[in-house]
């Protein structure tokens, strides 16, 4: 039995409940460049499309039909069952986890529900959509509102608390990530160093070689019963 697990999660657990995936066929970045939506310079350049994108974003997560699917409440059924120490680390700003009852998600690329103020650097939850004249709910500053994600060129949340679980941990999970994006492409070789690692993805990933263990399919089909096992 496992003492310390490490899940690692990408937008591929969340395809079935209907969001799309950024790589591959149909993925957000088919249509839309990265540099000109998910960067700082963007922001800078273009506010009102950056705002825009993401305004759609949390208004299809909000209002759309999108529910936690089978793998979301696998990784919840884990961690209310599991008597070690259980981490949930996503890539993913939906909130499809906690939606599924998973508790303590470290969201290392941030929330879309969420958006912080560039003046006082204070993190609300939002709902709506952020406007370029919005005014900060603490230091009344007017524009400088944007969501509160992580944009490429821009530090990880929350990488100290997941180098020291990966660094201690004895299973580390990875589903839906295509391993394109470190830090997290990386976390497996950390991991791999001392603990068992899986790898649950409708296809091999990026980082795939570095996987012990591979479990191919949707996650919301192949997640499920592999849990069951742990479980047992
Ligand atoms: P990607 O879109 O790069 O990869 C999603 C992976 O999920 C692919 O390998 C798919 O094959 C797989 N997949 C698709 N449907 C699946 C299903 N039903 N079950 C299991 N796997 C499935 O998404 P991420 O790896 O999460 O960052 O991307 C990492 C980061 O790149 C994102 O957080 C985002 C993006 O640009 C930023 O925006 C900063």
């Amino acid at each position: 039995m496992y003492r310390s697990i490490v899940v690692l999660t990408g937008a591929g657990i969340s395809a079935e409940s209907g969001l799309q995936t950024f790589r591959g066929a149909g993925g957000i970045w088919q249509n839309h460049r990265a540099e000109d939506l998910a960067t700082p310079e963007a922001f800078a350049a273009e506010p009102a499309l950056v705002q825009r994108f993401y305004n759609e974003r949390r208004r299809q997560l909000v209002s759309g039909p999108i529910e936690p699917n089978p793998a979301h409440y696998a990784l919840a059924k884990l961690q209310a069952g599991f008597s070690g120490t259980f981490t949930l680390v996503t890539q993913n700003v939906d909130n499809l986890h906690e939606r599924a009852g998973s508790q303590n998600v470290l969201h290392m690329h941030g929330e879309l529900l969420r958006m912080r103020c560039g003046g006082c650097g204070d993190s609300f939850v939002v709902e709506g959509d952020i406007e370029l004249d919005s005014l900060c709910p603490a230091c009344a500053s007017v524009g400088l509102l944007r969501p509160d994600v992580v944009w490429f060129g821009e530090m990880p949340k929350h990488m100290d608390v997941i180098a020291r679980l990966l660094g201690d941990c004895d299973l580390f999970l990875a589903v839906g990530t295509s391993g394109n994006v470190y830090p997290a492409a990386g976390f497996v070789e950390i991991a791999g160093a001392h603990a068992h690692t899986v790898e649950v993805n409708l296809e091999p990933s990026e980082v795939q070689s570095h996987f012990a263990e591979r479990l191919y399919g949707k996650a919301g089909e192949v997640l499920p019963p592999y849990i069951e096992q742990l479980l047992k």
